[in-house]
């Protein structure tokens, strides 16, 4: 069987090399909490993807089922399911890219920052293993809070000392997803269109949309219509936590933003131009060592961190707003980092 599928490998190159100009190169993708409300989803969106040749489903409840269920479709990626801490190495091992949906969803009257005792344990030990056995992978983390998650990733990487910057994301692009999907509805302007950056952080204020560059521009909105949009980006995740009524936060549309992260990554990583994102990354963009914006991906993950552009007054008071709450959800998580 093996050979079987050495030699169905083989083949599927072969076909991608000649079916393409350029040869597009064998992607390993692994997912740690493919088991989850996103990681489920987020699994079958992988799994639909043509760029991804590996995926490896990691997660300590559930895998074997997620794995064999997604492993039945006909599309090219070939699917491995690791469900204890012990194949964690396997799963990791020759990784290019990392998605981490793995911890606790928020209940109502939660804020992401309550979620962070569980999550952080989680995200450090994670990222203690990427480390180990694919230190070279770009790393996607969808975990909240992404405010202090990222900054805990970058301080395990650190101490590994396999830290790079260029690789490490903060995956904000739900709150893109919803930036558009919101200003398509009020501007009346078809949604596949419409472009709007978001920046900040990903929790309640820090996340800034930026309607005043969205594309396609419109004069339809008054200055109360950019107010309530920005509060419903900013509270996107809060309405879906509350219609979910205890039973979790955003998934489906997690999973979707999330894909669409992770083929921009693996897009940049086959060297396709001109693919550029919102993310939370390592910045000198404001004075914060971390902050998202757009980004320029590349063949080594970030490629270049863009500036902000012009703002509205509305918005660099939202900026000068956001600074201080992001600032010390970074230091938490630094903190946490270091101390444990
Ligand atoms: P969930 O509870 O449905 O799934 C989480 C999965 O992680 C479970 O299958 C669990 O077994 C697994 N898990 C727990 N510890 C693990 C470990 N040490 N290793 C591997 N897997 C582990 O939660 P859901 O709804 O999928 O959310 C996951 C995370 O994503 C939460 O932290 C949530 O707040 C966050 N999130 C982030 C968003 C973003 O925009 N960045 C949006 C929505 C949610």
């Amino acid at each position: 069987r093996s050979v079987e599928s050495a030699v169905k490998r083989s083949r599927s190159a072969h076909l991608r090399r000649s079916f393409h100009a350029g040869a597009v190169p064998e992607r390993k993708v692994a997912i740690l909490g493919a088991a989850g409300g996103i990681g489920q989803p987020l699994s079958l969106l992988m799994k639909l993807n043509p760029l991804v040749t590996r995926l490896a489903l990691y997660d300590i409840a559930g895998t074997p089922g997620v794995a064999a269920d997604v492993s039945h479709i006909n599309t090219p990626a070939e699917v491995a399911g690791y469900a204890s801490e012990e194949q964690l190495g396997k799963a990791l091992e020759g990784s290019d890219l990392v998605i981490i949906p793995a911890g606790v969803p928020r209940k109502p009257g939660m804020t992401r920052d309550d979620l962070f005792n569980i999550n952080a344990g989680i995200v450090k030990s994670l990222c203690t293993a990427i480390a180990k056995y694919c230190p070279n992978a770009l790393v996607n983390m969808i975990s909240n809070p992404v405010n202090s998650t990222v900054p805990i990733a970058s301080e395990v990487f650190k101490k590994a000392g396999t830290y790079d910057a260029k690789k490490l994301f903060g995956v904000t692009t739900l709150d893109v997803v919803r930036a558009k999907t919101f200003y398509a509805g009020k501007a009346k302007v078809p949604v596949s269109e419409v472009n709007v950056p978001v920046v900040g952080g990903h929790a309640g204020i820090t996340i800034l949309p930026l309607f005043s560059q969205a594309t396609p521009s419109t004069n339809a909105l008054s200055e109360e219509d950019i107010h309530a949009l920005t509060k419903r980006t900013q509270d996107g995740g809060t309405e879906v936590v509350e219609a979910k009524a205890g039973k979790g936060s955003a998934t489906l549309s997690m999973a979707y933003a999330g894909a669409v992260f992770a083929d921009a990554c693996l897009k940049g990583l086959n060297g396709v131009p001109d693919i550029v994102e919102c993310s939370f990354v390592q910045s000198t963009v404001t004075e914060l060592p971390f902050f998202a914006s757009k980004v320029r991906l590349g063949k080594n993950g970030v490629e270049e961190v863009l500036g902000l552009g012009p703002l509205s007054d509305f918005e660099k008071q939202g900026l000068e707003n956001l600074k201080a709450e992001l600032k010390s959800s970074i230091e938490k998580g630094i903190k946490f980092a270091k101390e444990n």
